[in-house]
């Protein structure tokens, strides 16, 4: 580990420290306390995930960590504060939002997610990448869910850190984040070293949907047993928790996770009508080429056999059919 990347990391704890602090210790972070409060957040969540505030202030990070001896050089290349294109000054990126800490696999805090308290863009506002934060190798809370992650043998993984957050409260210690991007080779390869059984908890809008199929078939190519389950009514798991409670989300989204295959049966249907022909056609190819590429006989034999059932298919034909996907994509 260089130098550098020592004194970032520290730069960032030190901050996070303060932006705590601001949060839960001042006047000035009442008004972000009390947001949180009213969303669910808990002194003990709040203290857990080390949530701040960091306050409308120009240059308030920025001094706190020059006095600490930081070059404001060397604080532009952090990400913690920008230079203006303007002028030669320096000031904060991160200004009246609420500071959730990115933690790397060690735990060593290595970025930010700023959300803003009211309606606005950017919603989260993310540390850029530097030599200490790489998205698309990060992934939130996966320090802290590891143990629990190897000892269930089973992750969860949400869209957004809310969602994670709530489940936490919930008793869903092995649930982790992606940062706003798409799932990638990189977080499948730090997920399979710890389990192979993945639960995906996306939110129920037709972006979280379309996430959930790319996610899972990456996931089932690198060997992943995948689970999806899936929040009603339109809305993402950090909701469907405040509104029916903590129990139903264990109990009757958690623990009624479908199969990837049997999520995948209800996504084709999404907007298709299958009283007509053409598009019956195209539902039955599309179920197929996915049943041809399950690796276990049982399951095959199961949904061909359903199939087979609901469009009063013979069994055989669709079986040949199979084998026939099976051979062309060798
Ligand atoms: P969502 O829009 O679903 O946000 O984005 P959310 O998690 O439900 O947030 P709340 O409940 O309104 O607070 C999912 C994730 O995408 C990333 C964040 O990581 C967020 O948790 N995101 C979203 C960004 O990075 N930037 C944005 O502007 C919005
Ligand atoms: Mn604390
Ligand atoms: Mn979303
Ligand atoms: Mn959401
Ligand atoms: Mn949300």
């Amino acid at each position: 580990v260089s130098k550098e990347n020592e004194q970032m990391i520290q730069a960032y704890e030190q901050l996070s420290k303060f932006y705590h602090h601001l949060l839960v210790n001042t006047n000035e972070g009442q008004e972000a306390l009390e947001y949180l409060t009213n969303r669910g957040f808990t002194r003990e969540v709040i203290d857990h995930f080390q949530i701040g505030f960091a306050l409308n202030k120009r240059d308030m990070g920025l001094n706190f960590l020059k006095r600490r001896g930081y070059s404001e050089e060397f604080l532009e290349r952090s990400g913690l504060v920008i230079k203006s294109e303007h002028s030669n000054e320096y000031f904060d990126r991160f200004r009246e939002r609420i500071i959730f800490p990115i933690f790397d696999n060690k735990g060593n805090t290595v970025a930010f997610s700023g959300r803003i308290l009211t309606e606005g863009q950017p919603k989260y506002l993310n540390s850029p990448e530097t030599i200490i934060f790489h998205k698309s190798k990060t992934l939130y809370n996966f320090h802290k869910a590891r143990p629990n992650i190897r000892k269930k043998q089973s992750v969860v993984l949400f869209e957004g850190f809310a969602d994670c957050i709530s489940a936490f409260r919930a008793g869903i210690d092995n649930g982790i984040a992606t940062m706003g991007t798409a799932l990638t080779e990189d977080h499948v390869n730090i997920i399979k070293r710890n389990t192979n059984q993945v639960i995906l908890c996306f939110d129920a809008d037709a972006a979280g949907q379309t996430a959930t199929m790319k996610a899972g078939e990456l996931l089932q190519a690198a060997g992943c047993h995948v689970q999806v389950a899936m929040i009603p009514n339109g809305k993402d798991p950090d909701e469907y928790i405040k509104t029916n409670g903590p129990k139903n989300f264990v109990n009757e989204v958690i623990g009624s996770s479908l199969t990837f295959m049997a999520f995948k049966l209800k996504y084709y249907r999404l907007g298709k009508n299958l009283q007509n022909e053409g598009e019956k056609l195209n539902y039955i190819e599309n179920v197929l080429n996915d049943i041809s590429k399950l690796g276990n006989a049982v399951e095959q034999e199961m949904y061909l056999r359903q199939l087979a059932e609901e469009f009063s298919l013979s069994l055989d034909v669709l079986k040949q059919q199979v084998r026939k996907m099976i051979f062309q994509s060798k």
